[in-house]
């Protein structure tokens, strides 16, 4: 207990309240409003004085307590949960006259010759977010998922400091508020810079860094980043407008992004689109367009919403950002499947924010379709990449000499020739034991979206690669630390480190090492299915082209370079390897096995709505039968499945081609037939 300077006793419950306001408050100024009263420092030693108490005294600890915005240990995984509303997404607008059309259609809804008000925000890189708050604390946070379920991702919002644990405000009942998590520019730079130091891959945008930092399975590693927030909706909302709304959400203490305006008619609006499409680069996050939305509650009501989107709302896209360099000299890129690709070295210059020296040519055929060549002034362009694209030559700065480019025909780290086959645009370097392949190869299987063996990055496996220590990717779980320790930049403790993570890899789910593989065409999405559907590698290993083929997702492409890299005996000894190595090659199979198949073979497609069921459960009915269902209308197609307000297209297609077509009875008599 101490006393205060009017005498007055200040007990300890007294003080950790009056602690936490302050900090809550600072914690606003700081994160929200970008304007600190108070130093680091002294921040720190209110946050110090804080926890403290709560150590003495346990009792004083409440769950929204500022000292409680990490807490426990690393999930297992995310929990599904069902949003309360579904997360919709955004028709989007491209130019001032697709915006005069959703303008013309808002109008026509409302019957009015007048451009309402609307209200213009910035649109948010990063990836929404549901917020649940219950008694003003935040309770739930979850990803907007399919739109419909997300995953449960609490402990990680709650270390968002910009999003307050405690609602200074509002209802004290159940609210969602939604809005955008995302990484600051400058939060990106320094993770990219720490991953450059550490001769780790580079993150690629800031959007996507975001998005896996919220899955990341440890709360921890999730405070470090820094993650940031914006808010700007409220479900269900209140009111009568959005503007209102979004005032109110700034008093209890949510992040709302300052720049939003409420313009009298469309006019207002394209200015608004026009200043941010120039301004974007002065923002500390990264912006992709301008979000329009009626302000007035009542009226969206009336307008309501399409399948897809609410007919209330448009999202504006800036245009891609471009700048004229000197393309210095064509350089070609040995990928992990031996691919061979151009890229451009170019003269370093300023787009969208940040230096640029290199940038893609994606294959020879487009090089020579757009006649890139070296010395030319080239135009790039960045979409919220780190790495560029070149879009093509300025004709009038080519020089007088110049000669078009040719396509290298030897590798350049092993010299072995180049080949292209007829039918692609993709020249490869066909020897297998090409170190660049194997370089690539264990990058790609040691990285983030495979097996996430941390610490295994770029400059590692370069030296494991290039001293021949490694000679096929299952040769990882042969290292050991000593072998590390002889590395430059290991030392004891980062060897040993690795070798950790080299172990915690070997339980991984199945599909992370289906995907390590690098098999051709095989994506994260697809070996998550193949995982799934099959269970292991070994189902796998078994099931013939037809079978892979019947499952859901799986196209005829996908389904012979997976057969194709099995039946390879080099590949089936590097699976045994894996096998071997202890590495877990058998999980759970998510889909239950197949009954009969009556409609194995045959492929419909759905349009319309059906009145007995949604066209998601139609789909799976025809799928646990064995039918395929797919989105567009070809030669293939068995039959249409034809509900109420068909799409003009597929039915006209259907007609033409002379396919049948079956209403909802005789879709239902297929099913119980
Ligand atoms: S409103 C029904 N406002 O953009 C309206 N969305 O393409 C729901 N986004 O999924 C969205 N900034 O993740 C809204 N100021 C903003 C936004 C924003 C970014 C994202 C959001 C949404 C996507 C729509």
């Amino acid at each position: 207990m101490s006393l205060c300077l009017c005498g007055n006793v200040v007990t300890p419950a007294k003080r950790a309240e009056t602690l936490r306001e302050e900090i809550q408050r600072h914690e606003e100024l700081y994160y929200v409003q970008a304007a600190p009263e108070m130093s680091d420092a002294a921040f720190d030693a209110l946050m110090h004085e804080l926890k403290a108490i709560e150590t003495a005294h346990p009792e004083l600890l409440t769950p929204d307590s500022p000292t409680q915005r990490v807490g426990g240990r690393p999930t297992e995984g995310f929990a599904q949960v069902e949003h309360v509303q579904p997360m919709l997404s955004l028709d989007n607008a491209y130019d001032e006259e697709e915006l005069r059309a959703f303008d013309e259609r808002v109008r026509k809804g409302l019957a009015t010759d007048r451009s309402p008000a609307y209200v213009a925000e910035l649109k948010i890189d990063g990836l929404s977010i549901a917020l649940t708050y219950e008694g003003r604390c935040l309770v739930r946070g979850a990803t907007r998922g399919d739109g419909v379920r997300g995953e449960d991702v609490t402990p990680n919002v709650r270390t968002v400091r910009a999003l307050p644990l405690a609602l200074k405000g509002g209802p004290a009942g159940r609210v969602e508020i939604r809005g955008e998590v995302y990484l600051s520019k400058k939060a990106f730079e320094k993770l990219n810079r720490e991953q450059e130091g550490a001769g780790e891959a580079l993150y690629a945008n800031p959007r996507n860094t975001a998005a896996g930092t919220m899955r990341n399975l440890d709360p921890t590693v999730v405070a470090k980043r820094g993650l940031m927030a914006w808010t700007y909706q409220l479900v269900p909302p209140d009111g009568e407008r959005h503007s209102e709304m979004l005032k109110r959400l700034s008093k209890w203490g949510m992040p709302v992004e300052p720049h939003w305006k409420r313009c009298d008619g469309i006019d207002e609006v394209i200015a608004f689109c026009e200043e941010w499409r120039d301004k974007r680069n002065d923002l500390s996050f990264e912006t992709d367009g301008v979000v329009i939305k009626l302000d007035d509650l009542a009226l969206r009501d009336r307008l309501g919403y399409t399948s897809k989107f609410p007919r209330w709302a448009t999202a504006f896209k800036f245009p891609a950002q471009q700048a004229t360099t000197l393309l210095k000299r064509i350089e070609v890129n040995i990928g992990r499947t031996g691919a061979a690709t151009p890229f451009a070295m170019l003269e370093p210059t300023f787009v969208a924010g940040s230096t640029i020296s290199m940038a893609t040519l994606h294959n020879p055929d487009d090089v020579a379709r757009k006649d890139i060549r070296e010395g030319d002034t080239v135009i790039i362009e960045k979409a919220g990449d780190v790495i560029p694209r070149v879009v093509g030559p300025v004709m009038e700065k080519r020089p007088a000499d110049s000669k078009p480019w040719v396509m290298w025909t030897t590798c350049p780290v092993c010299g072995s020739d180049l080949h292209k086959p007829e039918d692609e645009a993709v020249w490869r370097c066909d020897n297998s034991s090409c170190p660049a392949k194997l370089r690539r190869g264990l990058e790609h299987f040691a990285g983030r979206g495979a097996m996430n063996i941390e610490g295994m990055g770029e400059s590692l496996i370069g030296q494991l690669a290039d001293k021949e220590l490694i000679k096929s990717i299952a040769d990882i779980y042969a290292l050991t630390a000593e072998t590390l320790e002889g590395l430059e930049r290991m030392g004891k403790k980062s060897a040993a480190k690795v070798v950790k993570e080299i172990e915690k890899s070997k339980g991984n789910d199945v599909w992370r090492l289906i995907y390590g593989l690098g098999i051709r065409h095989v994506g994260e999405r697809g070996a998550q299915v193949l995982a799934d559907h099959f269970g292991s590698i070994e189902a796998i290993e078994a099931a013939s082209r037809e079978e892979l083929e019947q499952v859901r997702e799986i196209g005829p492409v996908l389904a012979d370079s997976v057969r194709t890299w099995l039946d390879e005996p080099r590949n089936q000894a590097l699976v045994q390897q894996f096998r071997d190595a202890g590495v877990k090659t058998v999980g759970e199979r998510k889909v239950a096995p197949a009954g009969p198949q009556p409609l194995a073979g045959k492929s419909f497609v759905i349009t319309g709505t059906l009145a007995s069921m949604s066209r998601e459960d139609a789909q799976a009915k025809l799928e646990v039968l064995g039918g395929k269902v797919t989105g567009s209308v070809s030669k293939k197609t068995t039959a249409v499945i034809v509900g109420s307000e068909p799409g003009a297209s597929k039915t006209e297609k259907a007609s033409a081609l002379g396919i049948k077509t079956l209403d909802e009875a005789g879709l239902l008599d297929l099913l119980n037939s």
